[in-house]
């Protein structure tokens, strides 16, 4: 085996599959030791007792009272939209012509995309994020922009250019060819670059043309391990305009079905208001949804059916979409979820929820292999949270006597203080001010 170089010591938790709420699929080490080789991948994870001795000579770092779990992922946010996020009033048709259009413009300017995907990167870092699936604008320098600023902290990141070519102001569209023609250099530039993956991204089915979706069909069809993303089914007065512009298509997903857009990378965001035959064709296909609670309530779009997405085994992500999602914490966008659950009368477990943030959406992201818990020979992204952040949560740990109610603490009353640290392949790359 590989040479230890550093070790972690902490409380930690991981999943090894979906959990049971009586705890199988879970991993917890109350004193445990997370040990890394030189490359910043997982060679051992076990009780500190047991590992303690082999590591006389290795370089360990001790967070007493704190618990290491794997890094979290968000399977859809929108890195140029950190300029809209808590812009008021709209849903989401108007709230794109009158906020995200405008701010979106600003993105043909590399170096302002270079300084909003910084403080981007760093926002997803204090909120304990370590791989998220992106939106960048039409710009292909926006792309540029933020894979180097990725590949610069070393984290592990799926993104794309926009591909817009109507419906949109002229200073953000792209024609069919050019928009096909920039995602295919951006390609050959950046996806398996590192850890840094790329993804197809038209926007929506009414912001391209027939001859634009054939394209982008055409063309994801030839380059293996690329992903697609694009919204669907969120809005009813999306809807509606989908079914004006493709009167020939039997429902909104049919749209990106005729065009070769389904299939097990492919992510669907929102996937609101679905007919069972949509629900069917993404199970048939390997397709999954992105459920974006944050955003679907502050859009006021609907309440994402969960029970019935999985009755169809539709793989369901997790995620912040932000600039229409109000935070970039996945801590809060877990107490989101919960809430639009108990609307169904249904809730959320705190194990499958911290399994959901982390193994659960590395597989519907196809991300298992490398990411999304402590396996050995996987990439040691992770994160240190800290109990005793703020005064409520100190208070009311103290009180929690089992694992289950201090995770739904963190999920219900935790947010960026939550997390003291983050770890990109073993390296800090955000430690809290304050300790
Ligand atoms: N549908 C098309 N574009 C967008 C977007 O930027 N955000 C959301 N929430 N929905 C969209
Ligand atoms: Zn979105």
């Amino acid at each position: 085996g590989s040479l230890a170089a550093q070790a972690f010591r902490a409380s930690i938790l991981d999943f090894t599959s979906a959990p049971t709420v009586e705890g199988s699929g879970l991993r917890f080490y109350e004193d445990g030791i997370l040990v890394l080789d030189q490359s910043g991948n997982v060679i051992a994870l076990d009780h500190a007792e047991v590992l303690l001795p082999s590591l006389s000579q290795v370089k360990t770092a001790h967070f007493p009272g704190k618990v290491i779990m794997p890094g979290f992922i968000d399977s859809h946010i929108h890195f140029p939209q950190t300029d809209v996020i808590a812009s008021y009033g709209e849903q989401l048709l108007d709230w794109l012509n009158n906020y995200t259009f405008p701010a979106e413009q600003r993105f043909a300017d590399y170096d302002y995309a270079s300084n909003v995907a910084e403080f981007f990167l760093d926002e997803l870092m204090r909120c304990g994020t370590t791989t998220a699936m992106v939106y960048c604008t039409v710009h292909p320098q926006s792309v540029d922009a933020f894979f180097s600023a990725s590949e610069r902290r070393g984290s592990r990141m799926i993104a794309g250019k926009v591909l817009m070519d109507r419906h949109a102001p002229d200073a953000l569209t792209d024609t069919a060819e050019s928009g096909v023609q920039e995602s295919a250099d951006l390609i050959d530039r950046w996806h398996s670059n590192g850890r840094q993956l790329y993804c197809l991204t038209p926007r929506f089915a009414p912001t391209s043309t027939e001859l634009q979706l054939t394209l982008s069909g055409e063309l994801l069809a030839s380059s293996p391990g690329v992903y697609m993303q694009t919204h669907l089914s969120e809005n009813h007065g999306e809807i509606a305009w989908v079914k004006a512009l493709f009167p020939e298509r039997k429902h909104y997903l049919d749209v990106y079905d005729h065009y070769g857009l389904l299939g097990p990378t492919s992510v669907f965001a929102h996937g609101i208001h679905l007919s069972d035959d949509e629900l069917q064709r993404l199970s048939d296909t390997g397709s999954s949804i992105a459920f974006c609670p944050t955003s679907n309530l502050f859009l006021g779009s609907g309440l994402f059916d969960l029970e019935r997405t999985r009755s169809f085994n539709v793989g369901a992500s997790i995620a912040t979409d932000v600039g229409a999602g109000t935070s970039f914490s996945q801590l809060h966008t877990l107490n989101e979820a919960y809430k639009v659950l108990q609307l169904q009368g249904l809730s959320l477990h705190p194990f499958e929820a911290f399994y959901w943030l982390t193994l659960g959406n590395a597989k519907t992201l196809r991300l298992d292999d490398k990411i999304g818990n402590f396996e050995t020979g996987k990439e040691a992204d992770f994160i240190v949270m800290n109990p005793q952040s703020t005064p409520l949560m100190a208070y009311r740990y103290e009180q929690c006597s089992s694992l289950a109610e201090k995770l739904f603490l963190f999920m219900t009353l935790g947010d960026d203080r939550l997390i003291q640290a983050t770890y990109l392949q073993g390296r800090q790359v955000y430690q809290a001010a304050d300790v």
